[in-house]
């Protein structure tokens, strides 16, 4: 992978999106032990393992950087963090990303409860969309979401995502296997960046 698509640092005003660091561990473990409530209905869950399989043990922080840093330069995620007002305020992750025929990925994410509400995620996430497309060269990107997820979807459907459907019991979130709509964008849907876009948006949000 070429050094402008990874590692790489992405800024718009205030947001920051840069790699993990083994020196954030305190930061992250602080922001993450204080927004524990906030995040568990929507975090990823490992289901019990069926009679054969091995018992997932939880990775310690070493070992997560360690396979977040393995996966990012085998070409298969962009893993940042996001830093809001130079404080580390949360996490954006471009996973499962497919080349060949197929040139997509996905988007998961979260921020810190104290500062929810500003826009952090809309401009992340728009920040990570061009990177996909107009640096990595992927085509298409979706980020999959729970019904019941009102933040989450305000998010997606200010950034102007497609809604294409329900995936029923798509993933292990919070103890059990949980629908989830899909929500995507293709490069074509935005041919002049994602950021422009929601930048203009939010200026006429504002002003009008
Ligand atoms: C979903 C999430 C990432 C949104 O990030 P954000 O930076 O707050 O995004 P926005 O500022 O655009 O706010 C999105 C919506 O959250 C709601 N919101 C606003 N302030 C809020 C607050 N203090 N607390 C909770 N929700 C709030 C509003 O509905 C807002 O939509 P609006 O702009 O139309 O009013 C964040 O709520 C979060 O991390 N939630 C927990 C983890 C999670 O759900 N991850 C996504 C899994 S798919």
């Amino acid at each position: 992978m070429t050094s402008a698509v990874w590692p790489t640092r992405l800024v718009d005003g205030d947001v920051l999106l840069r790699p993990m660091k083994l020196r954030d561990q305190r930061t992250w473990r602080e922001v993450n032990l204080r927004n524990r409530d906030w995040l568990r209905p929507w975090e990823a869950t490992v289901p019990p393992p069926g009679p054969a399989g091995p018992v997932a043990r939880r990775p310690t922080y070493r070992q997560m950087v360690r396979h977040l840093r393995a996966e990012a330069g085998a070409g298969r995620m962009f893993p940042f963090v996001i830093e809001y007002r130079g404080r580390l305020a949360g996490q954006l992750t471009v996973a499962g990303i497919t080349w060949g025929s197929m040139c997509s990925a996905h988007i998961g994410y979260w921020v810190d409860a104290a500062v929810a509400g500003r826009g952090v995620m809309p401009t992340a996430v728009a920040l990570a969309v061009d990177h996909c497309f107009r640096t990595a060269g992927l085509h298409r990107v979706e980020v999959c979401i729970r019904p019941e997820n009102g933040p989450s979807r305000r998010v997606v459907e200010k950034l102007g995502f497609r809604q294409e459907g329900l995936r029923p019991r798509y993933l292990h979130i919070d103890g059990d296997w949980r629908d989830h709509l899909v929500f995507a964008l293709t490069v074509e849907d935005v041919p002049e960046g994602l950021l422009t876009r929601w930048h203009r948006s939010r200026s006429g949000l504002e002003y009008k």
